[in-house]
């Protein structure tokens, strides 16, 4: 069964408690939350108080992905907030090596995230070091985009490379993910998926988290 990840950014902002109550009541594995800087991606989203406030009433881990630039700079405050999961993208990392250590000695996870025009194989050298990849099936900024396709095969190709090295590291996609990409997306090898506008904006977001978890 997938890890489901709900994304906090397709939540009602002015009604957080009560969503993240929602997630909490749910089949949900973990609270995704999206953090933009207007630099790396072209859309803010919330920050570290925000990202607080979630924590405090969040009863499931906290996968915390940082859309900024020069990630190193936040990864002990996020730490602090509450995350369970640091994700940076390789594309804003100059030292993803030492990013990575950075993360594991602030007490969390440490995952590599990729864009969509990414290849894998810039993992080749730092797989070993991460605990989880995750791959974007949309570019990065907002919610309630297309799902890129190429991502299928993508992910397959990673789920080979993970198998191959001996790896432990999860698979994660973000964006676009429904009941109909993700049952593909699990079948492909994706141990976790992200969904933020599929959950939030259905009459009984609930259901839906239910109905993705039973994805094989
Ligand atoms: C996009 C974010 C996603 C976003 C996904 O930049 O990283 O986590 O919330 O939203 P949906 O599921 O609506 O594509
Ligand atoms: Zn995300």
């Amino acid at each position: 069964m997938p890890i489901i990840a709900p994304s906090v950014l397709a939540a009602d902002f002015a009604n957080l408690q009560r969503d993240v109550e929602l997630v909490n009541a749910s089949a949900a594995d973990w609270f995704h939350i999206d953090i933009m800087d207007g630099v790396f991606v072209p859309n803010l989203s919330f920050g570290v108080p925000v990202t607080e406030a979630i924590a405090k009433h969040a009863k499931k881990p906290l996968d915390v992905h940082l859309m900024i630039v020069q990630p190193e700079r936040y990864i002990e405050t996020f730490a602090k907030a509450g995350a369970s999961y640091i994700t940076v993208h390789w594309e804003a990392c100059t030292h993803i090596h030492r990013t990575l250590a950075q993360i594991k000695e602030a007490g969390c996870k440490a995952g590599v995230v990729l864009n969509p025009g990414t290849p894998i194989s810039v993992l080749d050298d730092v797989l070993e070091d991460a605990d989880m990849i995750l791959l974007m099936s949309v570019n990065p900024g907002f919610g309630g985009q297309k799902f890129i396709e190429n991502t299928l095969a993508k992910t397959s190709r990673l789920k080979d490379m993970i198998l191959r090295k001996n790896s432990k590291a999860l698979i994660e996609i973000d964006g676009g993910v429904n009941l109909e990409t993700g049952a593909r997306l699990v079948q492909a090898g994706a141990d976790a998926l992200v969904a933020g506008s599929f959950v939030f904006n259905a009459a009984d977001p609930k259901q839906v988290i239910s109905e993705l978890k039973v994805l094989n």
